[in-house]
């Protein structure tokens, strides 16, 4: 029997970014009120109008009904202070990746919330154990790691650290679910499955370009065509964002007591510093605002 959340049982989204607006859709078109939380307002009130324009395209693609549309843009709301959250059930955390600022949000939101709502984060890399630590009640505490684009990326990584609930990490498996996806349960590693595996992706991509062996548009071209990715690495790095996927190795290269294997890259780095941060800033390894693609060689 599913054990997931009831849809009259509130959802909070906590960062109102590309991860958070993602979420916050599918957990509105899955029948919750979701609450958007954002100490930027502006970046909830564009994830509000950019989650409704998308449920009016898939009602106009006749892929969502014009009711269940119009009612699942209705459940979206603002909220102004952490205060506003104090009525959902389950709150899911997708700020920046940095343990200091997350543990804070979840000393303040465990405050405000009442003892059953269960507490979620959306971390890429960090460890859920940590982030637990310090909780009054850090059984309620679990991640629940989407992939970017949420509302088309089946999987969803559901981590328990040590203190984690085991009818916690099942009620999230349950709700993911029930949202459409398909869950796997994992410890809290670092990088936990995908992110593990997946950063010698990126770091070998980046060794490549280091070693001027090829350009990222060959090499996405090779790695999508005839590898059988649906992305390439740097097209990959682009979409997820540089500061967040720097941030990411760096997390997984400090966990693992500086395992070359794991070095993050200077050329990455560089990126960062310029503020080339992929698609959500017009440039990283291409260009998103003059509309130009470079070809591979
Ligand atoms: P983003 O930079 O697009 O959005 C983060 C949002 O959090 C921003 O709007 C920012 O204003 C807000 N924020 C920062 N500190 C805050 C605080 N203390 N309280 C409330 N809001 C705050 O980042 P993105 O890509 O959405 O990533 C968010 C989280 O999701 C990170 O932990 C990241 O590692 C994880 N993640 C990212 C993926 C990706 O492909 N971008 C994939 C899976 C997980």
């Amino acid at each position: 029997m599913s054990n997931a959340l009831t849809t009259s049982s509130i959802v909070a989204v906590v960062g109102s970014g590309a991860m958070g607006a993602g979420i916050a859709q599918i957990a509105a078109a899955a029948g919750h009120t979701v609450k958007l939380y954002d100490t930027r307002p502006e970046a909830v009130e564009k994830a509000i109008a950019g989650i409704r324009k998308t449920f009016g395209m898939l009602k106009e693609k006749g892929r969502m009904t014009p009711e269940d549309a119009d009612a699942a843009g209705g459940r979206l709301q603002a909220a102004s202070t952490l205060g506003d959250l104090s009525d959902a059930k389950l709150v899911i955390e997708a700020i920046v990746e940095n343990l200091d600022v997350k543990r804070q949000l979840f000393a303040d939101l465990e405050k405000v919330v009442a003892e059953d709502c269960l507490l979620a984060t959306n971390t890429s890399s960090i460890s859920v154990t940590a982030l637990a630590a310090k909780l009054a009640l850090p059984g309620r505490f679990v991640g629940m790691h989407f992939f970017n684009p949420v509302p088309l990326m089946a999987l969803v990584e559901v981590i328990s650290g040590l203190a984690t609930d085991a009818q916690v990490a099942a009620r999230i498996f349950d709700t993911a679910i029930a949202w459409g996806k398909t869950p796997v349960h994992a410890k809290s590693t670092p990088g936990f499955i995908v992110n593990r595996v997946a950063r010698p992706y990126y770091a070998e991509a980046l060794r490549l370009l280091n070693e001027q062996a090829a350009a990222p548009a060959t090499i996405d071209a090779v790695m999508r065509e005839a590898g059988g990715f649906r992305m390439g690495p740097f097209e990959l790095m682009d979409l997820i964002g540089h500061d967040v996927n720097f941030t990411v190795t760096q997390s997984v290269f400090n966990a693992y007591f500086n395992d070359p294997r794991f070095t993050p890259s200077l050329a990455q780095q560089e990126l960062v510093n310029a503020g080339f941060l992929g698609r959500k800033s017009g440039r990283g390894f291409y260009r998103y605002d003059d509309g130009s693609k470079p070809e591979p060689e």
